[in-house]
C-alpha cells in the first residue's frame, strides 16, 4: 500500500519508546548500552518525522514512575540527556525545530535543567516543527498539577468555576499550546498507555509495533503513517455521518 496523502498525514505523533533493555540482553550487553542506542533511534526519528511531513513529535523519554529503577540506570539515562541535549542544540537550530518539554522538569538535576531551559530558550522562535520530550512526566500527575493550578486560579478570580470547561481546563495541562496527538504508537510489543498523554489522546489512533526502540527507524515510522491512513476516525459519529462530510 502506498503512502497516505498530505490529507491523511497525521500532524502530531506521540511514540512510548519501549524495548531498549530487551534490545541490550539480547545481545548480552547492559541495559544503558540499548538506552544509548534509544538516543540514535531518536535522531533518525526526528530527521523521518520531518521527511514524512509529521510536524510534531512527542517522546515518551522518563516517566514519572522511571526513578524507581536501579541507581545505575537512571543516572545513566540523565547523562544521556545531557550528552543528547548538549549535541543537539545545534540540529534544531540548524533544521528550525522548536524543543518543549512536557512533565516536572523542575525536579531533573540541576544541569539537565539548565540544558532544558537554554535549548527551549534557542528554538522559541521556531514554528515549524516541533520537538516535545516527556521528562519526569505521568498523566495523572499532570491532571493533578492543572487542577492545582486551575483551582488556585479560581482563588485568585481568574476564572470562574461556573465557567469550566474542556477547553478551559486544558489550559492548564503541561501540553498547553500544543495539539493534541493523533497518532500513539508504542514499540516493543506491548499494548498498554502507560500514564502517558491519557487525556490528549482521548481520539488518538494507536499502532503498536513489535519492533524494539532501538531499532525503530524511518520505515517503521512510516507503517504506522500507513496504518493511520488507512483508519477512519469518527470522534463518536457514524461512518454514515463521517461520508456525509459531518465534524
Ligand atoms: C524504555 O525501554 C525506555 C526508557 C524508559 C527510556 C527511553 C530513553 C531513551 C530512548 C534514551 C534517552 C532519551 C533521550 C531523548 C536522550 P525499557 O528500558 O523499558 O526497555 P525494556 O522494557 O525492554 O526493559
Amino acid at each position: 500500500m502506498s503512502s497516505p496523502g498530505p490529507a491523511q498525514l497525521p500532524q502530531h505523533v506521540a511514540i512510548i519508546m519501549d524495548g531498549n533493555g530487551r534490545w541490550a540482553q539480547q545481545r548480552g550487553l547492559p541495559r544503558l548500552e540499548g538506552h544509548r542506542r534509544g538516543v540514535e533511534a531518536v535522531r533518525t526519528t526526528m530527521n523521518a518525522a520531518r521527511e514524512i511531513g509529521i510536524r510534531y513529535i512527542t517522546l515518551y523519554a522518563f516517566s514519572v514512575e522511571n526513578w524507581k529503577r536501579p541507581q545505575g540506570e537512571v543516572g545513566g539515562l540523565m547523562g544521556l540527556l545531557e550528552f543528547y541535549l548538549k549535541k543537539e542544540l545545534a540540529t534544531f537550530v540548524r533544521d528550525g525545530v522548536r524543543f518543549r518539554t512536557i512533565g516536572r522538569t523542575d525536579q531533573m538535576p540541576a544541569g539537565v535543567r539548565r540544558l532544558l531551559r537554554e535549548t527551549a530558550a534557542a528554538t522559541a522562535h521556531f514554528t515549524d516543527w516541533h520537538f516535545i520530550l516527556a521528562l519526569n512526566y505521568g498523566s495523572r500527575t499532570e491532571v493533578a498539577d492543572a487542577a492545582r493550578a486551575y483551582a488556585a486560579a479560581v482563588v485568585a478570580g481568574t476564572e470562574k468555576l461556573a465557567d469550566n470547561s474542556w477547553a478551559t481546563f486544558s489550559r492548564y495541562l503541561y501540553t498547553d499550546g500544543i495539539p493534541e496527538p493523533d497518532l500513539l504508537v508504542r514499540t516493543s510489543g506491548e499494548q498498554r498507555v502507560s500514564n502517558f498523554l491519557l487525556l490528549q489522546c482521548a481520539y488518538a489512533e494507536m499502532v503498536f509495533t513489535p519492533t524494539l526502540w532501538p531499532d525503530f527507524g524511518k520505515a517503521d515510522l512510516q507503517a504506522a503513517v500507513d496504518e493511520y491512513g488507512r483508519r477512519e476516525r469518527r470522534y463518536g459519529l457514524t461512518a454514515e455521518q463521517i461520508k456525509a462530510g459531518a465534524k
